[in-house]
Formats: structure tokens, C-alpha cells, sequence
């Protein structure tokens, strides 16, 4: 197998720690990416020791302009990759505002992998991968609240919203790049892997977090994943059908230009 560039989002913990390791174990050149400098210098030196090629990226993905300096460092530092892992993900949360007034939950799991996905579209080669960590708790959005106009006060609310509207930004940009360029798909890495999040949220875990690892291996690499626009359910272990809202495009639509006026509202444009 060729090796490849691959950038894992929130890859200093979590399942997307474990498939990093995997990656660079394999000999593919991993960048690591955190909000905490000292966890992303800690995986890199740890992927390097064990004979590694990895390199590291510090961002914090609640603030699209700081997602938007992200891929401007990937291109200009790093030289580009072959697979973005948008791996971060937030379900429990003590702040649930950003400063601009986003539910957290938006503003990372959806928001940030839309724009660090669009900022680098033109970059990524035409057998390039993207895979959107998505999840099964999926819930109808809420435009206005994904537009930071309403608030969503339940967790799990605002979580699976998050989480579907991702799916359905993921199937509007497959559907129109029509099989040019790199492949687009959303993955559910299963459900209650053995993770911080799973373990702050629901004190209790039904997988090892080392079975999602394996999902986002095979998602980025794996040629029977080279699907533009599908879903991999990792709790199945199969392809499935998405959300009947991700096969409605004119709601795809919505939720697509719901995202693009939030980032024009901030003044973030989505390409460059
Ligand atoms: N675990 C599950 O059962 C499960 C099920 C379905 C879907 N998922 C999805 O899988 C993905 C990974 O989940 P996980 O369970 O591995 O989560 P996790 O253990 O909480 O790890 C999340 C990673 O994202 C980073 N991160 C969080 N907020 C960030 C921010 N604002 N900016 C930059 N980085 C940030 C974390 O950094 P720190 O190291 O600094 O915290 C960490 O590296 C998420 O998208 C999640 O929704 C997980």
C-alpha cells in the first residue's frame, strides 16, 4: 500500500490516539493534531520513538478562525496530505458558548471539520480521503441553533444534532463534486468505545476504543471504503443507509447554507 500523508484531528486522545498509532506504525506519516501543545508534543515524540514519521499541530477547533490557520499550517508547514481524519468530536461540555455565541458542539463537530475540509479540498489529491467522524446518535437540526440563534439546552440534543448536520454537509459536498477528487464519507466509529468522552458521559463502556480505531484505519486507507458519500455504521460493522434527512438535498442544502452564513457572519471565509 502507497504510504500516505494523514492528519487526525484530535488524535492526543481517544480513538483517534489509537489510530494514530496504528498509522504510524504502519509507516504512514502521521500529523497529530490537539488543542493541548504539551499532548500533541507528547503523541509525536511517542510516534517518532517508535520509529514514526509524525509531526504536530496545535488548534483549537471551537473557533473557526483558528480552524481556518489549521489548514493554512498544514499546506505551508507540513506540505499538504493524502487523508484528513476529522476525528474531534464534543459531547459533554462545561461551556457549551463559544465566544461567538456557537453551541461547542457545533462549532466542532460540524463547523470545524466543514471549513478545515473545504480550506483544503483543492490541496488534497484526486485519490485523497476525507473521513467525517460522525456518530449513530443523530438528531434533525435545528438550523436556527446551528446558526448559534437558539439554544439547544439538552447535551445529547445538541450532540446528535451536531453529528447529523456533519453527515448531511458530508453527502451535499460528495453529491456535488460527483466523483471528482478526493472521497468524501462519514463514519460511526460504534458506539461506547472505552473513551474519555464515553466515560464522562455515560460512566460506562461497551467496546474497547481500540475497535473505533480500527474503523478510522479502514476508513482512511482501506479501498472498500473509497465510497463518495456513504455511511460506515461501525456498531453493523456495514454500510447502512444515512438519516433520511442526509438523503433529502434540499435539507442538505439548508444545513450547508446555514454553516457557509455562520463562517461569512464571523468573517471566515470558506476558501481561500
Ligand atoms: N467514543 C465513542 O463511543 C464514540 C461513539 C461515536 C462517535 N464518536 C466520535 O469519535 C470521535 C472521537 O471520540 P473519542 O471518544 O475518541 O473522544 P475523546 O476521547 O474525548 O477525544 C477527543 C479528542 O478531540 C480533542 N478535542 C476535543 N475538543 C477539541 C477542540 N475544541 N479543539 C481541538 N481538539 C479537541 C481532544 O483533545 P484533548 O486530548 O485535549 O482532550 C481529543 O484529542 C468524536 O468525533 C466522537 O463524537 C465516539
Amino acid at each position: 500500500m502507497a504510504l500516505r500523508r494523514i492528519l487526525i484531528t484530535g488524535s492526543t486522545d481517544g480513538i483517534g490516539l489509537l489510530a494514530a498509532r496504528r498509522l504510524a506504525t504502519a509507516g504512514h506519516r502521521v500529523l497529530v493534531h490537539g488543542r493541548d501543545p504539551a499532548k500533541v508534543e507528547r503523541v509525536v515524540r511517542e510516534l517518532q520513538g517508535a520509529g514514526g514519521q509524525a509531526a504536530g499541530l496545535v488548534a483549537d477547533l471551537s473557533r473557526p478562525p483558528t480552524v481556518a490557520a489549521l489548514a493554512t499550517a498544514v499546506v505551508e508547514k507540513h506540505g499538504g496530505i493524502d487523508v484528513l481524519v476529522n476525528n474531534v468530536g464534543v459531547f459533554l461540555t462545561p461551556d457549551p458558548l463559544t465566544p461567538e455565541g456557537l453551541d461547542v458542539r457545533f462549532a466542532v463537530n460540524t463547523i470545524a471539520p466543514c471549513l478545515l475540509t473545504r480550506r483544503l479540498l483543492s490541496q488534497l489529491p484526486a485519490d485523497g480521503r476525507v473521513v467525517n467522524v460522525a456518530s449513530a446518535a443523530q438528531r434533525p437540526v435545528d438550523l436556527r441553533a446551528l446558526a448559534g440563534e437558539r439554544r439547544i439546552a439538552d447535551d445529547f440534543e445538541a450532540y446528535a444534532q451536531s453529528k447529523l448536520a456533519l453527515v448531511m454537509w458530508t453527502n451535499h459536498l460528495a453529491a456535488a463534486l460527483g466523483g471528482r477528487g478526493p472521497v468524501l464519507l462519514s463514519v460511526n466509529p460504534g458506539s461506547l468505545l472505552a473513551t474519555k468522552m464515553v466515560r464522562e458521559a455515560f460512566g460506562r463502556a461497551r467496546r474497547p476504543a481500540e475497535y473505533g480505531a480500527q474503523v478510522l484505519e479502514h476508513a482512511a486507507l482501506d479501498p472498500a471504503f473509497a465510497r463518495p458519500g456513504a455511511c460506515f455504521d461501525g456498531d453493523s460493522g456495514r454500510f447502512a443507509p444515512p438519516h433520511p434527512d442526509a438523503l433529502d438535498p434540499a435539507k442538505c442544502e439548508r444545513v450547508v447554507e446555514t454553516i457557509e452564513a455562520v463562517l461569512a457572519r464571523l468573517g471566515v471565509p470558506v476558501e481561500t
